[in-house]
């Protein structure tokens, strides 16, 4: 069969792969236009993308041949799968393999904003130390604090297990109770009020969907400490940019680390002259390991699904029904 790769990926799975079927790789080091995308998958049974790749309803319906969509990314909210379903088109994702990676990349935030290293590394470089100052650059201490937890599905709950070193107490927000994060780091579930109103650093780990569309707007930020961190690493939609940048140039909240925006790639000027966030390309999962294995997982996924069997990490399992 054929399968359309939208961009290089790890090799070993593009491999895995080329042992079974015949693999058309864009070759442009840029993620495509939807039109683009519709193009290079004329005539491909299969589907290899990314998180900035546009899958809908109108790439999905340009495709009568198509059967598997494998996302290499955990995040999936850019497939429309509904309408992946009704063409009866399996779609997979890649979770598992980058929680502990995103949830690392969450701690270098954390540690970022509180202790300004960004700033601290640019003064060094530029020739500003003159000495060991007694206020110089001062941040803010992580122990005794509480840790916030927005969604504590499996990155949300390496975030909290990957505090315990730092002595923090944790409140978390979701829609169940979590034994896990309860008993591991004697985590309290609380109203995301409630954490708005206690947290020190706020993180926020739940999926892009229409119920967390700007789930943290004005009204959220107004309800943080002055001295709250904010960190989003999940995706930029959930969180009202305008009303972040007000929050931070108002100094309604101490800063921000970020690592997702709203209308990604693009970051407002507005957010980039802000000297209390901290300002990430998306690269939660950016690591040698993590994206070798997404990327295995993504084509291991995409061969069981155009062998006619359920993927491991099918999100769509009753397109097989
Ligand atoms: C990264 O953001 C992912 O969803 O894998």
């Amino acid at each position: 069969m054929k399968i359309f790769v939208t961009r290089k990926i790890p090799v070993k799975g593009l491999q895995l792969l080329k042992k079974h079927h015949t693999i058309i790789i864009n070759e442009k080091n840029r993620p495509l236009s939807k039109e683009e995308i519709i193009q290079g998958l004329k005539g491909k049974q299969g589907l290899l993308c990314l998180l900035n790749d546009t899958i809908d309803k109108e790439v999905i319906q340009s495709n009568p041949s198509l059967r598997m969509i494998a996302n290499c990314a955990v995040g999936y909210n850019n497939i429309d799968v509904e309408a992946a379903t009704k063409q009866k088109v399996l779609v997979s994702n890649t979770p598992g393999v980058l929680t502990d990676t995103t949830a690392e990349l969450t701690w270098s935030l954390i540690l970022s904003v509180a202790r300004k290293i960004p700033a601290s590394d640019q003064f060094s470089r530029s020739g500003h130390f003159n000495g060991w100052d007694p206020m110089l650059l001062l941040g803010l201490d992580l122990k005794n604090k509480t840790l916030g937890i927005i969604g504590a599905g499996r990155i949300g709950t390496a975030v909290a297990l990957k505090s315990l070193g730092f002595g923090m107490k944790i409140l978390y927000a979701d829609h169940k109770k979590n034994e896990q994060i309860e008993n591991c780091c004697n985590a309290t579930l609380v109203s995301l009020e409630h954490l708005l109103q206690h947290a020190d650093v706020i993180s926020i780990h739940v999926p892009l969907t229409d119920t967390t569309h700007h789930l943290i707007g004005i009204n959220q930020f107004k309800l943080m400490k002055k001295s709250a961190i904010f960190i989003n690493t999940s995706r930029g939609p959930v969180v009202d940019e305008s009303a972040l940048i007000d929050a931070l140039e108002e100094k309604w909240i101490y800063g921000a680390g970020l690592d997702v925006y709203e209308y990604e790639p693009e970051i407002p000027e507005s957010l980039k002259n802000c000297d209390n966030v901290v300002l990430l390309p998306h690269i939660g999962s950016a690591t040698i390991e993590t994206r070798t294995k997404m990327a295995v997982m993504a084509a291991e996924n995409l061969l069981a699904g155009l062998n006619g069997t359920q993927p491991k990490n099918c999100v769509n399992p009753e397109v097989l029904l």
